[in-house]
């Protein structure tokens, strides 16, 4: 692979040992995918932040690079973390628990990352622009930034966007060039009767049927907005591993059928409407009578979705012994508060949490075991993450709210 001078000096560890193992975990990479050279980023998110997923080794690894003196190069967020990071004890969170994960979030942060814990940084804090390179790790935010955005990233694990940040480069393969951003397989979507879960749905229903090195290519009779594209993306990037799709006319590369394939014929066509979706719900999901817990975003709620849900709660009030929580990032949660949405959410019974979610929390050690979401990533892996001791059914909010509100 070509390196600059500047490269050569970080493999031969001029920088620090450090940065000459970032960059040469990200050459190996490079060389397993045939890519020419390396290219710089400016940003990049990490994934791997809760303590739930990753444990006292990620602790032990930071501590190592804080103590060598390592600074990201690249302007770097964070995912979220395994709790509220001012309000865990309102989650009833383990002390033991919060102490270790206040210190992985330390350390990050020691490293230059910004504490930003949220799943959704291109709404506010770290926001690629169209056709920018960047190295993202969280899979639902790899789908939005080169799908709706159209900036470009690879699938980046924990350990390479680490590297990434670390380093300010990226192996150029994969989604980073143009013609590997071309659809193959045409979806045609009458969403005319959907929900905001139907999307989730559609995802995981498409993310099962194809592989992760394809690219989706919907055509809806509808146009949805672009957080319901990020829910149908999230649950792509969970079921299928998938990285990108295109809707045409409305993402910025897929103006067309013939921009969105390259000009080249769909290797395959799916027609999809309602009744398909509904029938991922009884193949993936459980079916709950009476939740214990309602959770909503995720992806990390944006404003418009939380002020959705205080629309459809103004003058109700949620029964008794169900709880209500809405996951967002810390900015938008302030923001909220500030606004009279916070006051109808507060009356109504709802908490806001911000800085972690429904997933990467600890949720099973706190005595919940039937959930009710509308966001189809979080119930396809919250049983997975609890070890099967939750079961989650998925529902829109309308007939969430209309089910358990008084
Ligand atoms: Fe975000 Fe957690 Fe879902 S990180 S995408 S809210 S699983």
């Amino acid at each position: 692979m070509y390196l600059t001078r500047e490269e050569e000096r970080m493999m031969d560890g001029e920088y620090g040992e450090w940065i000459a193992k970032a960059i040469r975990l990200l050459v190996k990479l490079g060389e397993l995918n045939n890519a020419e050279k390396l290219v710089e980023i400016r940003r990049a998110h990490l994934s791997g932040i809760s303590y739930k997923t990753v444990g006292d080794a990620a602790i032990d690894l930071l501590k190592d690079m804080v103590a060598g003196g390592v600074k990201l190069k690249a302007f770097t967020t964070i995912n979220p973390a395994g709790m509220d990071t001012l309000n865990w004890r309102e989650m009833s969170i383990p002390p033991d628990f919060a102490k270790k994960q206040k210190e992985l979030v330390r350390l990050y942060t020691e490293l230059g990352a910004i504490p930003a814990l949220t799943c959704a940084p291109y709404i506010f804090e770290n926001k690629p622009v169209f056709e920018e390179n960047v190295a993202f790790a969280e899979s639902s935010a790899v789908v939005y930034v080169n799908s709706v955005i159209g900036a470009r990233t690879n699938r980046h694990g924990s350990l390479d966007a680490l590297s990434a940040a670390i380093t300010g480069r990226v192996p150029l393969m994969g989604l980073l060039l143009k013609e590997n951003r071309y659809g193959n397989v045409l979806i045609k979507v009458n969403n005319e009767k959907f929900n905001d879960s139907d999307f989730g749905l559609l995802g995981i229903l498409i993310g099962n049927r194809l592989s992760p090195s394809d690219i989706p290519i919907f055509s809806f009779r509808k146009r949805p907005d672009k957080w319901r594209l990020r829910m149908l993306g999230a649950a792509l990037a969970a079921s299928g591993a998938i990285a990108m799709f295109h809707a045409i006319n409305i993402t910025p590369e897929a103006k067309t059928l013939k921009e969105a394939t390259g000009g080249l014929d769909p290797e395959d066509r799916l027609f999809i409407d309602k009744k398909d979706v509904e029938t991922v719900v009884d193949t993936y999901f459980s079916k709950i009578e009476i939740p214990d817990a309602v959770f909503i975003g995720c992806p990390h709620a944006s404003i418009d979705e939380i002020n959705e849900i205080s629309a459809l709660l103004r003058g109700k009030r949620i029964k008794r012994g169900i709880k209500f929580w809405i996951f967002t990032s810390r900015r938008i949660l302030e923001l909220v508060r500030k606004s009279s949405i916070y006051a109808v959410l507060e009356r109504a019974g709802v908490k806001i949490f911000a800085d972690t979610c429904m997933v990467v929390a600890p949720i099973e050690e706190i005595g919940i075991k039937k959930v009710w979401t509308n966001g189809s990533k979080a119930a396809w892996y919250i049983p997975k993450f609890a070890e099967k001791r939750i079961e989650v059914e998925v529902k829109s909010i309308k007939e969430i709210i209309d089910a358990i509100t008084e």
